[in-house]
């Protein structure tokens, strides 16, 4: 089978196009063929060794497909089914074997491509808007890269939950487009806390999810009110200096947090309710995903230069 495989840490270039064999269905493992498989910044965080695993590996960490075998002591999925994974190594690729703990149901009124576009990253806005910092009607909160695939879902899901949204984007197209998906007001990065400041009478925002990292990180705190929540949710502008902890003093008894999805649903039965109310949400409208461009698999060079260089917007889908 055709697959994507990393040998080395590196750029774009570090990802060469292979012939593997097709994975068998060991005891707890189920083969899914990948219908869709799902682009994500973590990808880059693997490729690149930021993330460090063993080499070679197929990358990639979100896929849905249907399953074509399942291996000894597996019994909830059964070839035909359509499934989607979000947390396993090994998606670029045309099949893959997926440990039956990883894998959700998608349901009928969800398409594949949909799956595989909302699943990772509308995992990541559930829990960030409804755990991290639990919104509430009336709050402010400010998303930055706000017309990403994880931006454009965190939007939808603070705006449903009441509260007043303010988008961050480094393009006037990329606010546009997180204006289309809920936000309330949409800003570029420069100054952004100055912004946010006169929004709201110069209190600042409840929560920031920054996803940014160290270009934003300052920038976020200013932007918070006192007993505000920061969330640095991620990295793509690379990893945050040690930062001193009287800066949350100082800066008005500030929360600051650093969450990933694997916390959230660590096992089976919490991945797959997390995964039924985002597919409930996919299939009611609340969370559209915006499949901003579908690649060829063999292309996923080009896709992580794409992602990497920010001219995406919404979601990048790759087809095997
Ligand atoms: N913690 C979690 O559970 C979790 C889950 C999913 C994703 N994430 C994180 O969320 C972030 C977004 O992921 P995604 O897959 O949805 O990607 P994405 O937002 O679709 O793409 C990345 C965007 O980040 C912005 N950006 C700002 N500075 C950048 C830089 N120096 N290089 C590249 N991009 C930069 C760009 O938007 P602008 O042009 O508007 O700045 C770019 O389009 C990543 O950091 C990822 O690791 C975290």
């Amino acid at each position: 089978m055709r697959a994507l495989q990393v040998t080395r840490p590196g750029g774009p270039d570090a990802l060469t196009v292979t012939d593997l064999p097709r994975p068998k269905a060991s005891p707890g493992h189920v083969v899914v063929r990948n219908e869709a498989v799902g682009l994500n910044f973590i990808d880059v965080y693997f490729r690149d060794g930021t993330y460090p695993t063993a080499y070679p590996f197929v990358p990639g960490q979100e896929a849905a497909g249907v399953v074509t075998a399942v291996g000894h002591g597996v019994t909830d999925f059964a070839p035909g089914d359509r499934v989607a994974y979000a947390t396993q190594l090994g998606a670029y690729a045309e099949y893959t074997a997926v440990p039956e703990a990883k894998l959700v149901p998608v349901p009928e009124s969800v398409t594949l491509p949909d799956a595989a576009a909302a699943l990772l990253q509308g995992l990541a806005a559930l829990y960030l808007s409804g755990t991290t910092h639990p919104v509430r009607a009336g709050e402010t909160v400010v998303v930055l890269a706000a017309a990403g695939g994880l931006g454009q879902l965190l939007v939808r899901l603070a705006a449903h939950l009441g509260a007043r949204v303010v988008a961050v984007a480094s393009t006037k197209e990329k606010r546009e487009a997180a204006l289309a998906a809920g936000a309330h007001h949409a800003l570029p990065y420069k100054d952004f806390s100055a912004g946010v400041r006169e929004l709201t009478g110069g209190e600042g925002a409840h929560a920031v999810y920054d996803s940014v990292g160290a270009a934003t990180f300052e920038e976020s705190i200013r932007a918070l009110r006192r007993r505000g929540t920061l969330a640095v949710c991620g990295l793509s502008s690379g990893p945050i200096t040690p930062v001193d902890v009287e800066l949350l003093r100082t800066a008005g008894s500030l929360y600051l947090t650093r969450p990933t999805l694997a916390d959230h649903v660590p096992d089976a039965a919490s991945l797959r309710a997390a995964a039924a109310e985002l597919f409930a949400h996919v299939a009611d409208g609340v969370i559209r995903p915006d499949i901003g461009e579908r690649l060829p698999l063999a292309e996923a060079a080009r896709a992580h230069t794409l992602l990497e260089s920010r001219a995406t917007t919404g979601k990048v889908l790759l087809t095997p």
